[in-house]
């Protein structure tokens, strides 16, 4: 996977988001393995899906019976919730990725894993990054969450030097913060733990582990302490009461690295 490094995100226009994105390069084969892997997750998420995500697929979910047109999805997306997706492949700087984020872009791959990976992808492809995660940004609060603490985590890591062991030890600490939220996330729902992390509901095989690992409750200095790897399955959950907790964790982490703008 190649690293992008030219991005000037502050002269990014609406027609630079889809740029390179031809919907007509996918062939019958990625049709086929997309329909194959949204079968597989549909069955998994069932009893795991949070009620976000399942009110997000309930609009989003005619979209994914085939694979979607970045373009068509993008309109809908913004029209819904003001976000638009970007057509990303290759690895994000990382501050280039919550500074990205912080403007409610989110960026997606456009390839689909092959058939070795349908149970669980290394690299995030396009199943991952929209059927994964945007239903939930119809979810105006977990959005909301996902560009301030986007903006926080920008700001922190912008204002660090590079090259410092502090600013290594940052990059960490926030990489495993979105891991155990927006990818691996649980919220209890009536008593009963379910998922909004993306990596779970794009993965049949990320939802069979939660089901034998089981959960802790979120704590912030144990998610900054717990490592991941994003080339196996999650080895911890984190379970949240509800989304003001990703907010609290945020205020944590203002006060912290002495962030003191107001991020509204
Ligand atoms: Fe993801």
């Amino acid at each position: 996977m190649s690293r992008i490094t030219e991005l000037n995100i502050d002269d990014i226009k609406d027609s630079d988001l889809l740029k390179g994105f031809d919907f007509d390069n996918y062939d019958d084969g990625d049709r086929e393995r997309w329909k194959g892997l949204l079968g597989g997750v549909l069955e998994s998420q069932d009893g795991v899906a949070c009620n976000s995500y399942a009110k997000g697929m309930e609009i989003l979910g005619d979209q994914f019976s085939d694979l979607p047109n970045l373009s068509e999805l993008n309109g809908m997306l913004e029209k819904n919730t003001g976000w638009r997706v970007m057509a990303v492949n290759g690895l994000l700087p990382c501050e280039d990725f919550y500074k990205l984020l912080s403007r409610k872009i989110f960026p997606s791959a456009t390839f689909v894993r092959d058939w070795h990976s349908q149970a669980f992808t290394g690299y995030p492809d396009i199943f991952h990054d929209v059927v994964g995660h945007l239903p939930l940004f119809f979810d105006k609060k977990f959005s909301d969450f996902v560009s301030k603490s986007s903006a926080v985590i920008y700001q922190i890591l912008t204002k660090t030097p590079n090259g410092t062991a502090l600013k290594e030890q940052l990059i960490q600490n926030f990489s495993r913060y979105g891991w155990f939220t927006w990818e691996a996330g649980l919220i209890r729902e009536n008593g009963i733990a379910k998922a909004y992390g993306g990596a779970i509901l794009s993965s049949s095989g990320e939802t069979n582990n939660l089901k034998e690992r089981g959960y802790d409750k979120f704590d912030l200095l144990e998610v900054f302490n717990q490592p991941y790897t994003d080339k196996e399955f999650s080895a911890r959950y984190f379970i949240i009461d509800s989304y003001d907790d990703l907010f609290a964790s945020l205020e944590a982490i203002k006060t912290q690295y002495g962030v003191t703008d107001s991020i509204n």
